[in-house]
């Protein structure tokens, strides 16, 4: 089993991220030191930075994101020891495939993937050529270390059925057995935070509004208050699921809560149900302020030594250069590139 997966290295780093990508990679990290007890060389980890220039970005911001990204990964768990952490761009294999698998892979095949359409919105003309070929890249990503599974969200599922297509076309059009079959792993564990001030808009970077998430960044006042400010109905908690239908923004706080406490909606509201949320908030902010502060701190402690941070990373890039090195001579004797 060879697990890898990349992660946009985006800015202002919120709940919704630590709960829905980051803590899940850790999970991954942790069920798989077990079984491989021999230096970690099977989780691959890494910030997309290639991926992250194909839309628009101020100088220098990519360079911060991405050590913000790799400090907020570090602090939450990821542990240089069991998983290679690295970015991207300091491994050239993955650009180096990309453009060989340009070769293989089909216009048609791209014009169906959802996310471009999706990033380019109306203005599909004036989207950079990068936004197009952002899945290519993303197979280049999994193929050059034989992914076996790739953890991520429902959204990237198509990107990877694109990448075992091109692996599948490569390994048949040169008769060769370069490439692994990569399988999508989505976690059934992974949840979906909403606004704590909109019950239907997803957690975001983007909302204007800071009380609508919670920064990795924030002091535990700022976490505290803005859970007491979330948005509620008057009710108390249901004892059961079903009773959360039509509440979407109770729903959000218990769904938190039990991703924060490793337990289950069901286990919450068991605890919880029948109470007020004069009682549930302010027992949902202790709960957020020992979960996130201490990953707060160790953060703040990281990016305090930015060196220290990319010396993880270009040791994490020297062992993944490694490992991809024989997938792309592979590769590049399969088209003739190694004369
Ligand atoms: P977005 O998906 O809003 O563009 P990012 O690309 O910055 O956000 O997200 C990085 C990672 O965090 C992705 O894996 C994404 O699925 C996850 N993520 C972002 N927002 C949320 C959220 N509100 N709930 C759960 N996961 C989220
Ligand atoms: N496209 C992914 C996202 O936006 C990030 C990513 C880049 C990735 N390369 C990858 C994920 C390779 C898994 C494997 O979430």
């Amino acid at each position: 089993m060879r697990v890898v997966s990349g992660i946009q290295p985006t800015g202002n780093l919120h709940l919704g991220n630590y709960l829905g990508a980051i803590k899940q990679w850790v999970a991954m990290q942790d069920a798989m030191a077990p079984e491989n007890g021999q230096g970690g060389d099977d989780c691959l980890f890494f910030l997309a930075d290639l991926h992250a220039l194909t839309q628009p970005l101020a100088a220098g911001e990519l360079a911060d994101n991405t050590v913000e990204m790799a400090a907020a990964l570090l602090a939450s768990g990821i542990d240089p020891a069991r998983s290679i952490l690295f970015n991207q761009a300091r491994v050239p294999a993955h650009s180096e495939l990309t453009w060989i698998l340009n070769g293989t892979a089909r216009i048609g095949w791209l014009n169906r993937m959802t996310q471009f359409k999706d990033k380019a919105g109306k203005n599909r003309e004036g989207a950079s050529v990068g936004l197009y070929a952002y899945p290519v890249l993303m197979a280049a990503d999994v193929l050059v270390y034989q992914a076996t599974h790739v953890p991520v969200g429902e959204d990237q599922k198509q990107h990877l059925e694109l990448a075992r297509d091109i692996a599948a076309k490569f390994n048949t059009d040169f008769a060769v057995h370069v490439f692994t079959l990569p399988a999508p792993l989505v976690s059934k564990a992974a949840p979906r935070i909403m606004s704590l001030r909109d019950g239907s808009a997803k957690m975001s970077k983007s909302d204007p509004s800071e009380m609508t998430r919670i920064a990795l960044t924030d002091s535990d006042e700022a976490i505290a208050q803005k859970f007491r400010k979330a948005r509620t109905d008057a009710e108390p908690l249901p004892s059961e699921i079903a009773g959360l239908a039509e509440r979407p923004e109770a729903r959000n706080l218990v769904t938190i809560y039990a991703a924060l406490a490793d337990t289950s909606s069901e286990a919450v509201l068991a605890q919880f149900g029948g109470q007020g949320f004069g009682a549930f908030k302010p027992a949902l902010a202790d709960l957020a302020v020992s979960a996130l502060g201490p990953i707060r701190d160790e953060m703040k402690r990281l990016l305090a030594d930015r060196a220290a941070v990319g010396a993880i990373l270009e040791d994490g890039a020297a062992r993944a250069r490694a490992l991809a090195a024989p997938t792309l001579l592979a590769a590049q004797e399969a088209v003739g590139l190694q004369v």
